[in-house]
């Protein structure tokens, strides 16, 4: 057998085949030890086979395969993938859906940059692929790693499955020494159509469409499978690189193509909105023959000096978004109206539909909205589909756009039975019974129940632990529902006590299906991965109403510990202009009066302050720590905009404060620092003389931040 002999003395027909049967056993090993979780060799054994595999390549580098073994970097984790972290994060788009959104777009960005709509602002449009994003980073232009986009921040290292898709190179030649290029992996519709005649007839997957089948097929723990599965890429952005590509979107696009990308034929420089729309309708009606799937058309705006300006949201660019194409319809029957009760109380109406394919996706459930929408009316009380109510029994639209849930968007009386009464929205919870009432000014009625109605608590622990909160691997919604009702969680607290009780209910919870001893003790040590999280994901995690990703950050960065946000939100006094407290949450810009309520209603109730209070005795909440601290010399201060501002927008001048990392309030307190006060500027000026804040004006503050 030729695993007796050296590796210096294979022939190379021996080494072929060597690695051949090197590749079979590494990969069951892998099978073996990630899905199946059961190990048929030793972590010794499998290093040795490893190490093995990689000096023959070395010695016969002509016979190394793109899926080779040794491209798998290290033993990956028990959930399967190494992370990777983005150094620069890949965001979401903002969408666009008619063309006056397109022409919002323009304006905003004009008005952020303070142009006048006459002066010229450059776009590039193009399709946006409908498949999964993917960065790949090269250095000294060899690909050394390619991570999925995860939660934006944190992906998955999919780097030996990624070196089997064609259009991926795994060399460049001048390129950047750090390149991180970022595009869409993605299946056409043949290679979708005939991968699915394969697996049907093996007995394996079949894919709902191709997104899902470019998917799965990249997130394969064996690369050789993804090795067989036809995947593409176009590049159409980056992230990280030690130079710049280029002075525009357009020309950096040209050289990627000329780094030997696959780049989207069909992308076009625009010189205004209407250009944007002309080519969007283009790429429309050639939609239908591309031969892969497209949800939209991204526009961007080309200067990437305007791009840098312009900078981004908590989660989407200012300089760019996605213009969506029209959602699918369909019609079937509505069969039943169902209720789920959300995390902050809401009885959100379901309706539950016979089956029917709208876009390539079988749809049987979409949203109702309100009971304001069933029964015909808008939240203003005006009249919606012309005032037809939609009952159970009737024939109804259904529409889907991209990836949002899909909606009864219409109904056809005429096929309305004959016996169908209007629907009666129900005004207890149906899942506590406790009364459902509807606040002045309020689309939705709500649970009164609070934290005695189940539903409430099993959603607010769904949302405790997903993936923009703890994001605990192996403790999804389903586990979430399953532990509820099993006894073992009633609050998130519980989450973290599980190993100790678990220790002495282990065989309960091994009758449970899925669940063995080692898959417990992952799960434990997923949780205690946890345990330390940062002060922004840990205010979200809360699911307090009103305080979403974008409130959560504001709040941690102003607060910047634990302590400090308790100690105010706590003592704070609603709508109390003298109170410290609550005049300072409101200051915080970005923070206004339903949300600061909100917060503050949400720590005065005393059930609700314990059940953080035993949350917390089990965590580790980072502190905020300010970006660029040793370098700015704005880091960690106050600082308050008054009056004009002519080099720059109120709203630029804001973000870049905050990005040198800077709290920029609305009102001055003996707590700002610097005042920016340009001409015009009144009774804040006159307030920092009274208090001695140090004001300076606009130039002085270019100054002080110049090269920053
Ligand atoms: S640009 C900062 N261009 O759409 C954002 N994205 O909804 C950079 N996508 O996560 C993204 N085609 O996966 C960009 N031509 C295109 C795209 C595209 C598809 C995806 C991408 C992104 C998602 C955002």
């Amino acid at each position: 057998m030729t695993h007796e002999i050296s590796v210096g003395d294979l022939t190379k027909d021996q080494a072929r085949a060597e690695l051949k049967r090197l590749s079979i056993v590494l990969g069951k090993a892998n099978l073996a030890y990630h899905s199946e979780d059961s190990p048929e060799i030793s972590d010794a054994q499998y290093d040795a086979l490893k190490e093995r595999n990689l000096e023959i390549e070395k010695r016969f580098p002509e016979l190394e395969k793109a899926a080779s073994p040794s491209h798998q970097v290290g033993a990956a984790p028990s959930d399967g993938f190494q992370k990777i972290e983005h150094i620069v994060p890949m965001l979401s788009l903002g969408n666009a859906f008619d063309d006056s959104d397109v022409l919002d777009f323009d304006t905003s960005i004009r008005k952020y940059l303070g142009f006048t709509s006459e002066a010229p602002l450059e776009f590039t449009a193009e399709p946006k692929i409908d498949g999964l994003s993917l960065a790949l980073r090269y250095e000294k232009g060899r690909l050394i790693h390619a991570a999925t986009r995860g939660d934006g921040k944190v992906g998955e290292n999919v780097t030996a499955n990624a070196r089997t898709i064609t259009d991926i190179p795994s060399s460049l030649s001048g390129a950047p020494e750090t390149l991180e290029v970022r595009g869409e992996v993605y299946m056409s519709h043949s290679d979708f159509e005939i991968l699915n005649e394969k697996q049907a007839k093996a007995g394996g997957k079949v894919f709902a469409n191709p997104r899902n089948a470019a998917a799965g097929s990249l997130r394969q723990l064996d690369a050789s499978v993804t090795a067989s599965r036809p995947l593409k890429f176009f590049a159409y952005a980056w992230g990280q690189v030690s130079e710049p590509l280029a002075k525009t979107q357009w020309d950096a696009i040209a050289r990627l193509a000329d780094l030997g990308f696959a780049t989207n034929p069909l992308t076009a420089l625009c010189q205004d909105p209407q250009r944007l729309v002309e080519h969007y309708q283009n790429i429309e009606v050639q939609r239908a023959t591309l031969g892969y799937d497209i949800d939209g058309v991204v526009y961007k705006v080309n200067d990437l000096a305007l791009q840098s300006r312009l900078g981004f949201r908590s989660t989407t660019p200012r300089w760019a978004i996605a213009h969506k194409f029209p959602a699918e319809l369909a019609w079937t029957r509505l069969e039943a109206i169902d209720i789920q009760v959300g995390r902050t109380g809401a009885l959100s109406p379901v309706a539950r539909l016979h089956p029917v394919t709208v876009g390539g996706v079988v749809v049987s459930n979409a949203t109702l909205h309100n009971e304001d929408y069933i029964a015909g009316r808008d939240s203003k009380g005006a009249t919606i589909r012309d005032g037809k109510d939609i009952r159970v029994g009737d024939w109804v639209q259904v529409y889907r756009a991209g990836d949002v849930i899909p909606k009864v968007a219409d109904v056809d009386l005429n096929k309305r039975p004959a016996k169908s009464e209007p629907y009666q929205f129900p005004e207890v919870c149906p899942e506590c019974q406790s009364e459902a009432l509807r606040e002045p000014g309020d689309a939705v009625r709500r649970c009164s129940g609070g934290l005695i109605c189940p539903a409430q608590i099993v959603e607010r622990m769904k949302h405790f632990v997903s993936r923009a909160a703890f994001d605990i691997e192996g403790l999804g919604a389903k586990q979430v529902e399953q532990f509820f009702e099993d006894g073992w969680l009633k609050e998130p607290a519980d989450i973290f006590t599980l190993r100790d009780r678990f220790e002495t209910g282990l065989q309960q919870l091994k009758n449970r299906e899925g669940w063995g001893e080692k898959s417990a003790g992952k799960l434990f040590d997923a949780i205690d991965d946890k345990r330390r999280i940062s002060l922004d994901r840990f205010i979200f995690s809360l699911g307090i109403r009103h305080v979403g990703e974008g409130a959560a950050s504001l709040l941690a960065r102003h607060y910047l510990d634990w302590p400090a946000l308790k100690t105010a939100v706590s003592n704070a006094r609603i709508n109390d202009s003298d109170d410290e407290f609550w005049s300072e949450l409101l200051a915080i810009d970005g923070v206004g009066q339903v949300m600061a309520t909100s917060l503050v209603t949400a720590f005065h109730q005393e059930t609700e302050r314990q059940s953080i209070d035993r949350l917390v005795a089990q965590l580790n909440i980072q502190n905020v720590v300010q970006p660029m601290l040793s370098g700015s010399p704005v880091a960690g201060k106050t600082v308050v905009f008054t009056g004009t501002l002519e080099k720059m927008t109120r709203a630029e001048a804001k973000a870049r404060a905050e990005t040198l990392g800077a709290k920029v309030s609305g009102s001055v307190s003996s707590k700002t620092d610097i005042l920016v006060a340009g001409p015009g500027a009144g009774s804040k000026a006159k307030r920092a003389a009274e208090l001695g804040v140090e004001t300076i004006d606009e130039d002085g503050w270019l100054a002080m931040i110049e090269g920053l």
